[in-house]
């Protein structure tokens, strides 16, 4: 098992160049079922993507990933399509779910497993399967498997969801891009991941369009052949850098990006005083020393996001008072809580939220990431903390952040990977 090692309070400048993000390369790599060439750039090598890219291939797809360029082209000939997602393709990366809405959409039946929980929660997909019903599904769940067919196929409809979910909103999207007629979506979660999605879909040849979290989908026949995108930045890797440039930073840059994407986190981050300026497609952190207490709560887009809890948190036992964060996304994200007060942290929780008071210094130890998110808020305690901190179980970094250790290693972070 590969561990990191990291020795800190080492100043870091310099440049970190953000990635595609995976959130929106996983529902448009979905989506290529529904296409016929299609050439996919900026996509980030991580992980997932690459346990998606052999569902796809699983299922049928040619798939050619052309990893010096962060380039993967998929070409589906509909020869020998398999509608089926296995078990052990989606038990490690929930996101296989989102084949369910293209499989059906286009071949009228899909048999997929049903995606387990994972460590920060159950993860239902109840309100995937509610708007497919309403998309005129028969469903039924048999041996771990949801088993869907649309005999005459999807048929356009009015759904509104009960709660909002971003899965649900981008498999209820790809069932609706081929259904016979208009579906019109509300109560959407609005994600620019899923902008993304929507943007694909219409070069794809479809037609959806958006009025804040209502949708409207008109069923599309036709695709066009040979189409071309370039998956959007990674937000939640520019929010995990930007944090780890307020905790020791000196001066760093970030490059290619979209402000506006992020701007909701940039005016929480001015609040606690640190240091930022942005333009519209670059940030610049500097040496922020004073940083000050708040109170946040995770909620969906345009609000704070549940993925970048755990590394504020990291920053809030900088700050000087009594900060506070609610988690009201998921059930069970506090995993790096224990692991942040082995290393110093005074952390305490009432009722999902989280009690931070600070400044504490933190102290290296060896600790153990337990999700995606938890592992890079002890990447972050790590470069903060004194002495030498050991993180193991790093498989669950590799998931969703494309070379982590070389990014910072970059900017002078002591560092590396045994
Ligand atoms: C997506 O997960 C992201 N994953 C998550 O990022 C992210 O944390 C989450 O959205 C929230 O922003 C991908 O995009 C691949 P949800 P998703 O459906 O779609 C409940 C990461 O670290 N719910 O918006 O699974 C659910 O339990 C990952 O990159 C139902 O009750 O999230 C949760 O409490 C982690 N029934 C809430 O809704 C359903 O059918 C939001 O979940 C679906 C969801």
């Amino acid at each position: 098992m590969q561990k990191l090692l990291i020795n800190g309070k080492k100043e870091l400048s310099g440049k970190i160049s953000i990635s595609g993000s995976k959130n929106a390369t996983l529902p448009i790599l979905a989506a290529t079922i529904l296409s016929d060439q299609v050439k996919l750039k900026n996509i980030p090598l991580v992980k997932d993507i690459f346990t998606m890219v052999e569902l796809l291939k699983f299922i049928g797809l040619k798939v050619n990933v052309l990893k010096k360029k962060n380039i993967i082209i998929i070409q589906n000939l509909d020869k020998n399509i398999k509608t089926l997602a296995p078990y052990r393709l989606v038990k490690t990366m929930r996101a296989g779910v989102l084949v369910l809405g293209s499989l059906l959409t286009k071949y009228k039946k899909a048999k997929i497993s049903l995606p387990g929980g994972c460590a920060i929660g159950t993860r239902p997909v109840n309100l995937h399967l509610f708007a497919l019903k309403k998309l005129g599904a028969k469903i039924k769940i048999k041996n771990g498997y949801i088993i869907a067919e649309a005999k005459n196929g999807l048929k356009g409809a009015n759904i509104t969801f009960p709660s909002i979910s971003v899965g649900a909103t981008e498999n209820a999207i790809l069932a609706a891009f081929s259904a016979n007629g208009k579906t019109v979506l509300r109560n959407c979660a609005i994600e620019p991941e899923i902008k993304d999605l929507i943007k694909f879909l219409n070069l794809l040849g479809g037609k959806i369009k958006t009025q804040g979290r209502k949708f409207e989908i008109y069923g599309c026949t036709k695709v066009k052949k040979n189409i071309s995108h370039e998956v959007i930045f990674d937000r939640i890797e520019l929010g995990t850098y930007m944090i780890a440039a307020a905790l020791v930073g000196k001066k760093i840059t970030f490059n290619k990006i979209n402000s506006r994407v992020i701007q909701n986190e940039i005016n929480i981050l001015k609040k606690m005083g640190v240091k930022l300026k942005s333009h519209k497609s670059s940030i610049e952190i500097l040496k922020s020393d004073n940083i000050k207490k708040i109170n946040i709560s995770t909620k969906p887009y345009p609000n704070f996001p549940t993925d970048l809890q755990a590394q504020l948190m990291v920053l809030m036992t900088r700050a000087h008072g009594t900060s506070k964060i609610k988690e009201s996304i998921f059930e069970n994200r506090f995993m790096h809580v224990p692991e942040l007060k082995r290393m110093g942290a005074n952390i305490e929780i009432k009722n999902k939220t989280a009690i931070i008071k600070g400044p504490s210094k933190l102290s290296g130890a060896e600790v153990m990431a337990t999700d995606l998110r938890a592992s890079v808020s002890l990447v972050l305690a790590g470069l903060v903390a004194e002495n030498r901190t050991i993180i193991n179980r790093i498989y669950h970094l590799d998931r969703g952040y494309e070379f982590l250790e070389k990014k910072l290693k970059n900017c002078k972070a002591r560092i590396k990977r045994i």
